[in-house]
C-alpha cells in the first residue's frame, strides 16, 4: 500500500544506505537517510566552532540550523541553511564528531520531529539507528542490518578511495560503541525486526531478499 513504511536500521557500514537508495527505487518509493541529518546538524556545529563533546552547547544550538533532506533515492540528499552538503558531511571529521552530537537528546528530538513530518504519508524506505525502535515503530517491515566489521571496513575504505583499511574499522566501530550505549534511543534491533546479516551477500541479493520481504509485508 501507499502507506508503507520500511524501517531499515543498522551497524555503521552494514550496507544500510546502498540497500535503502536500492530498494527505494526498485519499489518507486521515497527514501529517508536519517544519518544524513545527524551529520548536517553535525557539520554546521563544527563550521561554528561548537565543542561537540559539550552537550550543553550542542543543545543550546541545534535548534537553529534549517535542515532539508531530499527524499528521491537517486536525487541530492541534503542541504543546510542553503547549501548542498551532501560531499561535506562524509570527512572524517565528522564521522569522528557525529556519534557525540546524536547522543544529546536535544538533537534527537529535533531531528525526531524533522523525521516524522517527512514519513508522514508513508511510502518510504528510512534508516537510521533507532528508526524501527522509536522514530516509527509501526512500520510494516522492520530490518536490522549487521556485517562482519572487516567487510564493512574495506567496503568503506574501498568507496573512500583506497582509505586505510584498519583505521577505517576502527572508526565503524568506535560509533558502533557510542550508538549502543547510549542513553536514548541507542542502535538496538526493534521489537519485530527481521535480522540480515549482509556479509556473504552482494548488494544485489541483499536488495532481492528485502524487496522480497516488503511484497510480503505489504
Ligand atoms: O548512518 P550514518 O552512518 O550516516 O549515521 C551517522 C551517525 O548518526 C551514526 O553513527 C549515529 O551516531 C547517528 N544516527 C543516529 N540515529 C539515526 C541515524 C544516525 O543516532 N537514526
Amino acid at each position: 500500500p501507499s502507506d508503507l513504511v520500511i524501517a531499515i536500521d543498522g551497524t555503521s557500514g552494514s550496507g544500510k544506505s546502498s540497500t535503502s537508495r536500492g530498494v527505494a527505487d526498485r519499489l518507486g518509493l521515497r527514501y529517508l537517510d536519517t544519518g544524513a541529518m545527524f551529520r548536517a546538524m553535525t557539520w554546521w556545529l563544527l563550521r561554528q566552532g561548537i565543542d561537540v563533546r559539550d552537550g550543553d552547547a550542542v543543545a543550546a544550538r541545534c535548534e537553529e540550523p534549517e535542515i532539508l533532506s531530499g527524499t528521491d533515492p537517486t536525487g541530492p540528499g541534503i542541504v543546510v541553511d542553503g547549501i548542498d552538503v551532501g560531499r561535506a558531511i562524509r570527512t572524517d571529521e565528522v564521522n569522528a564528531a557525529v556519534s557525540h552530537v546524536s547522543v544529546v537528546p536535544a538533537v534527537r528530538t529535533r531531528l525526531l520531529h524533522l523525521q516524522r513530518d517527512v514519513i508522514d504519508g508513508g511510502g518510504i524506505v528510512v534508516e537510521g539507528r533507532d528508526i524501527g525502535s522509536v522514530v516509527w515503530p509501526q512500520a510494516q517491515l522492520k530490518l536490522y542490518l549487521t556485517a562482519d566489521p572487516g567487510a564493512r571496513a574495506a567496503r568503506r575504505a574501498a568507496e573512500a578511495g583506497g582509505a586505510d583499511v584498519a583505521s577505517t574499522r576502527e572508526s565503524l566501530l568506535s560509533r558502533d560503541r557510542i550508538d549502543s550505549g547510549r542513553a536514548t534511543a541507542p542502535l538496538t534491533m526493534a521489537d519485530g525486526a527481521v535480522h540480515l546479516d549482509t556479509t556473504p551477500y552482494s548488494l544485489d541479493e541483499v536488495i532481492d531478499q528485502v524487496v522480497a520481504l516488503a511484497e510480503a509485508a505489504g
